[in-house]
């Protein structure tokens, strides 16, 4: 079953987040797929209790690679997975740009979402400097390597990977649905030499209801990770009902 994530990134107040899953909660009232809504933190307790006779699913934005203790501002797995959240994202582009997230983090972050029966969904892609540089796929490998080469593959079962050309998000650009794909192979690949089984592959980047089917169908990816048309419940169900 193909997934599609709704990340909200810090566009909603809360009043306006709950005013929002509550759209959803009623768009989605027959919807038999798998999408995941990721509210901000202040959001996520209201929106859970919104979300409990849905089918839409709670996910996070991030998480603490910490369960318990003197870690100010962090927010603890341990209770995300109380809350209901089911997916993370892990080393968002504009986490690693703006909050500096090393590899070495990321790989700890994944570590506590698996313990926690979180599913981690680590974020990968380029800038459009390293694709003119022709480094695209180069600077993806070791994204991966860095965040994945030190954990067990055993213990990675849940793991999914979504390809976000950094170039693409927010700004309306288009990747072109071969190269994507080409991509999509080449972490394929890695993760069959790396002993990670049947990961899927999710693409984010601009993603409209104009343009999502073309990322699909026969061998594309395996979901959609969605910014700007998440924030509302039709354009979201438009692309998560295909
Ligand atoms: P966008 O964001 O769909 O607004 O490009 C995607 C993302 O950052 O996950």
């Amino acid at each position: 079953m193909k997934i599609f994530i709704a990340n909200w990134k810090m566009q909603l107040s809360p009043e306006e987040s709950v005013r929002t899953a509550r759209s959803f909660a009623r768009v989605f009232k027959n919807y038999q797929g798998q999408a995941v809504l990721c509210p901000d933190f202040l959001s996520l307790a209201a929106v859970s209790k919104i979300l409990a006779k849905s089918p839409l699913v709670l996910g996070s934005q991030d998480l603490s690679a910490f369960e318990r203790g003197a870690y100010t501002g962090e927010i603890s797995p341990v209770d995300l997975q109380s809350l209901g959240v089911k997916y993370s994202l892990i080393g968002h582009s504009e986490r690693r740009a703006y909050l500096q997230e090393s590899d070495k983090l990321l790989a700890a972050k994944i570590k506590a979402a698996v313990s926690n029966k979180i599913v981690p969904v680590l974020c990968v892609g380029e800038n459009a400097l390293e694709r003119k540089q022709g480094r695209a796929m180069a600077v993806i490998k070791a994204q991966l390597k860095g965040a994945l080469q030190s954990l067990p593959t055993a213990t990675l079962r849940s793991l999914i990977i979504a390809y976000e050309p950094v170039w693409a998000i927010g700004t309306g650009l288009n990747c072109d649905r071969e190269q994507a794909l080409r991509v999509k192979a080449t972490i394929n690949e890695w993760c069959r030499r790396g002993g990670f089984k049947k990961i899927p592959v999710l693409y984010g980047g601009s993603v409209k209801p104009e343009n999502a089917v073309s990322f699909l169908g026969n061998d594309g990816f395996d979901g959609l990770l969605v910014g700007g048309a998440s924030l509302e419940a039709s354009s979201f169900y438009q692309i998560a009902a295909l």
